[in-house]
């Protein structure tokens, strides 16, 4: 019998990894728990955060929730504090606990291939909700970052809070790069042949020492700026290992 019920809340929410990966999760360690996909409408989520606690023990939340979500919830953590945003909810004995996991996740597909990461040279490319918590995470782990980003003013404001540089796009330059990362949604399924640097195999080619480069996006599995860097011979992260990493933690919070 089912004793245990989790969900994952965005709108629009069909295509979403999530179900699958915790069911699997669930069923592998005996668990009797549920994990289901819901829709839920901007305009709706007030009225269904009022009966969450009687309804889930916690589950995930996505776009374009996670930072509306936060005042509906008892608590949250130091690090949920810093972004602004929540992608995890844990039911505990009736209080609803607000936990950010993008930022484990992004750390742990990082280090899965740059081993250190203090005193590298980051450039974030993008300053909305994802970069948040991608920016969060370098800066505590020691990293000197430089947001690009299309619209400057935004990354000006992220780079003020967060103690970065910024500049545009359009300033990318390869040679003073340790690790690129890519936040923004430029490539994204269906436009997947679209690219925030479309200059970038110009700016590579001639690098000695080459950028370890990833990629927030996981659909398409490797995107066209993945593409691009791998070409000039650069050690790539699919956005897939960021989203399962980000799973796993979550996971660790729900048992
Ligand atoms: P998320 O929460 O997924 O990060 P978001 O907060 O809407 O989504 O942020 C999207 C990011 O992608 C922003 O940095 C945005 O740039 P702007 O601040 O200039 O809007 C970037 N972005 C989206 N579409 C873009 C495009 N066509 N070209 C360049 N950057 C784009």
């Amino acid at each position: 019998m089912i004793n245990k019920n989790y969900c994952v809340i965005g709108y629009p929410i069909k295509h979403s990894l999530s179900p699958r990966i915790h069911n699997r999760e669930f069923k592998k360690r005996g668990i009797a728990a549920r994990y289901r996909a819901v829709e839920v409408r901007p305009e709706n989520l007030a009225a269904f955060m009022k009966s969450y606690k009687e309804n889930f023990d916690g589950g995930n939340v996505t776009i374009p929730h996670k930072e509306k979500v936060m005042r509906f919830l008892d608590w949250i953590s130091p690090e949920v504090r810093a972004i602004g945003a929540v992608n995890t909810i844990v039911n505990r004995s009736g209080k609803l606990e607000g936990y950010n996991t993008d930022v484990i996740g992004a750390m742990t597909a990082l280090k899965s291939a740059v081993k250190i990461i203090k005193d590298k040279r980051a450039v974030v490319l993008g300053a909305g909700g994802a970069a948040r918590a991608v920016i969060y995470g370098l800066r505590k782990a020691g990293t000197k970052v430089l947001i690009l980003n299309r619209t400057v003013e935004t990354a000006k404001k992220l780079a003020v809070e967060f103690g970065c540089e910024y500049g545009v796009l359009e300033d990318f330059d390869a040679t003073n790069c340790d690790i690129l990362i890519n936040t923004t949604s430029v490539g994204m399924w269906p436009k997947s042949t679209e690219t925030p640097l479309p200059n970038l195999k110009e700016s590579l080619r001639a690098m000695k020492k080459k950028p370890v480069v990833m990629d927030v996006i996981y659909r398409p599995k490797v995107t066209r700026f993945l593409k691009d860097a791998k070409a000039c011979g650069c050690k790539i992260i699919i956005g897939e290992k960021m989203f399962l990493s980000q799973a796993a933690a979550s996971f660790r919070l729900f048992s």
